[in-house]
């Protein structure tokens, strides 16, 4: 229907109905004119898959009957030939014209409905993926407006002393300008990686950048009586990937940690953080005390919206899993081995490529 429309979107329907007019009037004639055994009568079937193509089904109801009319009129005027031919004739054109119609309307009903499916589907994807951006975003910046709402607390309470403690207010404005930049940054990253865009990989030191993130959680990792190990891999080859993601990915799992220790004794809550090489590539690790992964989580972990949390979002790992992708590496979770439970979690990064060919994109994957 939408191929004759799209090729001739300009003829207007009169002409089209017209045409039809005298097409039904030769057809009129020709199955007058002849005798009985001449079926000319189905050639109706024509008008009415045109009518179909160009009519709202209540023309094509009107055509259809009128086309039987013209069928039973034509019969009655047909002056020679077997009667009985001509009469078995007539009700076979009359069934074929009106089956016609029916399957016409029935085949544009259902290309009305899908094209209708079609387009709620659309809406609904794009609404989807928007609530996901946002929610992402929501979930991203969240830890760090924490943070800066802890830093501003512990500036005031700095500042209020007396003497002020000025080296120590200072302090916690260094850390609220970075975590309010982190929070930019962040917002940027999460838009441009739904933009599909690519991610900005450079090159840069992955122990630097996890002593960095392991100082913006140092306050939260306090609050919640929660020791850090970081277990840093001397002389690492730099990594080649976002910087901002990796962190982001880390901050993810340190609060996952975090939260999945909740019910483990103050004395054993710790996250143990490493970074090593392996081969062409950086693996880094965050490994808890702490529950440890249901069977159920196994196969749900990085499922959008899965969560176990009462305030959870379940999109963290989510996030996770598609900035390590974006940068070319991989994420996956084992139960910890050397302790009695918890959890690690293994992330590979690619390594920097050797200085000459930098300039070329893409590169490695892990
Ligand atoms: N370190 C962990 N130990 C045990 N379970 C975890 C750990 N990290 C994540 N999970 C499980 O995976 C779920 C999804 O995590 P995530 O995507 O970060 O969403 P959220 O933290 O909002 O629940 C969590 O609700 C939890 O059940
Ligand atoms: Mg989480």
């Amino acid at each position: 229907m939408t191929t004759a429309l799209r090729r001739f979107p300009h003829w207007p329907r009169a002409l089209i109905l017209a045409a039809m007019g005298v097409a039904m009037a030769a057809i009129f004639a020709l199955d007058t004119l002849t005798d009985y055994a001449v079926a000319a009568a189905v050639f109706h079937t024509a008008i009415i898959l045109v009518a179909v193509r160009w009519f709202s089904p209540r023309v094509v109801i009107g055509l259809t009957a009128l086309c039987i009319v013209l069928t039973l009129a034509s019969f009655a005027l047909t002056p020679a030939g077997a009667y009985r031919t001509g009469l078995i004739n007539m009700v076979i054109s009359i069934l074929a014209i009106a089956i016609t119609a029916y399957l016409g309307l029935k085949m544009v009903a259902a290309q009305n409905a899908a094209h209708e499916a079609r387009t709620q589907l659309m809406r609904i994807t794009q609404t989807t993926s928007l609530g996901q951006l946002t929610a992402s975003i929501a979930h991203e910046v969240n830890q760090p407006l924490a943070a800066i709402v802890t830093s501003g607390n512990a500036c005031q309470r700095w500042l209020a002393q007396e003497p002020p403690n000025l080296a120590k207010a200072g302090q916690a404005l260094e850390r609220i300008l970075g975590d309010a930049q982190r929070a930019s940054d962040v917002i940027a990253r999460i838009r441009s990686m739904a933009r599909g865009e690519a991610p900005s990989r450079q090159s840069f030191d992955l122990n630097d950048a996890v002593r960095e993130m392991a100082r913006l959680s140092d306050a939260e990792l306090d609050r919640r009586g929660v020791a850090l190990d970081l277990q840093l891999a001397p002389a690492l080859q730099p990594a080649w990937a976002d910087r901002v993601h990796i962190q982001q990915v880390l901050a993810n799992l340190l609060l996952n940690a975090m939260d999945a220790m909740q019910g483990t004794p103050a004395a054993q809550r710790r996250i143990t953080v490493t970074t090593q090489a392996l081969g062409q590539q950086l693996v880094l690790t965050v490994a808890d005390a702490g529950e440890g992964l249901s069977p159920l989580a196994r196969t749900h972990l990085f499922d959008a919206f899965w969560t176990t949390k009462p305030d959870g979002m379940g999109l963290g790992l989510n996030i996770c899993r598609h900035m390590a992708e974006a940068n070319g590496g991989r994420i996956w979770a084992t139960d910890r081995e050397d302790m009695r439970g918890g959890t690690v979690f293994h992330i590979t990064i690619a390594c920097a490529p050797a200085t000459g060919d930098r300039s070329s994109t893409g590169l490695r994957h892990g």
